[in-house]
């Protein structure tokens, strides 16, 4: 069967090499890709918000299952536009991308159905979201506040502002931090302490299959520090949630929203993807995604056992609950490499040496984010977050020392990287 994905990152690498691993993957085409995915398959020069072009591409390239990879597509409706054509499609439609393309909404409806999550206000000027913050609802003047942009903001849209005036601050310039369209409306919400998790599942929009759990490090730099970017790196680990853990973020969360899905007539299927806090009073929703999380999914796939085709065919089918989905049992690990200057203004351009070694490292797979070739054929940085060094062991620490080994081969100048990964 032919396979077409749609994206450019390291997470659709991720999605193309599990596709590749499947007997029953024919031609395999990724719109647009990047010069990683081109070595797995056929990229085709169409962005992935050109959703007609998509459409017309998939239509007459004879593609059995096309599978979305970012946010941007599926809120513009994709899912939508290719089930209108008799195509089929992996994914949520626009009604359900809500869950991702709208905090407000997301909100509203965890409040509806009694899901956890932190409390809140939705405002539609920055006046209004000051008079919120000065009526002390969310703490007295020291207290540590979140600032959201309502709409999708590439993980810009979130500010965790340490008190009153910091807060201001944030909701005034939140136009500029994450766009003026996207700050529309402004979430204000309380500052939940506790550990954070991400658990992510498939949905053929009746039943559900979990993931492994991942976690990740959204902070540049060592310890925690520095500014935030889209994720320096996760690790997916059986540890991570204790049973006792699990079934409670099952019962009181993931069963709750599916549930939910179905009363307000929204049909998720596709990815769920699951922001967690775990706190003092039990797990709560920090966040929705309506697809796969980037790096998270570079570190899931790479355990993934069971014919990913078998998995899309089970979702389209609506007979998730028959397929007994199978994990590699302990731990993986993905390390971002970033370009000098991310992730406020990365250079691009820089020539990648050491793919090849890197590529010789047991049990490790290189996905590339933002890379191309050069005239002369060489690998070069193209982008923010160039590659994620991804390793699987049966144990946490085995899996860190042998993406850290084959990081240690790869260079550019100017490279970054967090050495703390899964610390
Ligand atoms: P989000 O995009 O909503 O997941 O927010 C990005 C990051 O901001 C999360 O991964 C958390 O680290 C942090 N964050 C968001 N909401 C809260 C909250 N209510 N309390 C504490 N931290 C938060
Ligand atoms: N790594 C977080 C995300 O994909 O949203």
């Amino acid at each position: 069967m032919n396979i077409l994905v749609v994206g450019s990152g390291g997470r659709e690498h991720a999605i193309c090499s599990a596709f590749r691993r499947s007997t029953k993957t024919g031609n395999l085409f990724c719109a647009p890709g990047n010069a990683g995915i081109a070595s797995i398959s056929n990229c085709v020069n169409i962005a992935a918000d050109d959703v007609r072009s998509l459409a017309d591409f998939a239509a007459a390239n004879d593609i059995g299952i096309t599978f979305v990879g970012g946010e941007t597509s599926l809120a513009l409706g994709i899912v939508d536009e290719f089930e209108r054509r008799g195509l089929r499609i992996i994914g949520p439609r626009a009604n359900a991308a809500q869950l991702e393309a709208s905090k407000a909404f997301a909100k509203g409806f965890m409040a509806r159905h009694g899901i956890p999550t932190a409390k809140f206000t939705v405002s539609h000027s920055a006046d209004f979201a000051i008079l919120e913050l000065e009526s002390g609802d969310f703490g007295g003047p020291d207290a540590t506040v979140v600032v959201k942009a309502d709409g999708l903001a590439a993980g810009k849209g979130v500010v965790v502002a340490k008190g009153r005036a910091a807060a201001t601050d944030a909701i005034n310039h939140l136009g500029e931090i994450a766009g003026s369209a996207a700050a529309d409306k402004i979430v204000l919400e309380e500052c939940l302490v506790g550990r954070e998790v991400s658990l992510l599942a498939f949905s053929d929009g009746e039943n559900f299959a979990l993931m492994p759990a991942v976690r990740d490090h959204k902070r540049l730099a060592d310890g925690d520090t520095g500014p935030n970017t889209g994720g320096m790196g996760t690790v997916s680990d059986d540890a991570l949630l204790s049973e006792t853990e699990l079934s409670d973020i099952v019962e009181r969360i993931v069963r709750p929203t599916f549930h939910a899905c179905k009363r307000e007539d929204i049909s998720f299927r596709g990815i769920l993807f699951f922001g967690l806090m775990l706190t003092a009073n039990g797990p709560m929703v920090l966040e929705y995604n309506v697809r796969f999380g980037d790096p998270e999914t570079q570190s899931i796939l790479v355990r993934l056992e069971t014919d990913f085709v078998d998995i899309c065919e089970a979702m389209l089918a609506g007979n998730l609950s028959d397929l007994d989905i199978k994990w590699t049992k302990g731990s993986s690990a993905c390390v971002i490499l970033a370009a000098e200057g991310y992730p406020v203004k990365p250079r691009t351009g820089d020539i990648i040496n050491g793919l090849t070694e890197a590529a010789k490292v047991q049990d490790v797979a290189v996905f590339h984010a933002g890379t191309a070739r050069d005239a002369a054929g060489n690998f070069v940085t193209s982008g923010g977050r160039v590659l994620g060094v991804t390793a699987v062991d049966t144990n946490l620490d085995g899996a860190l020392s042998s993406a850290y080994e084959a990081v240690s081969k790869i260079s550019w100048p100017g490279m970054q990287f967090r050495k703390d990964i899964g610390k």
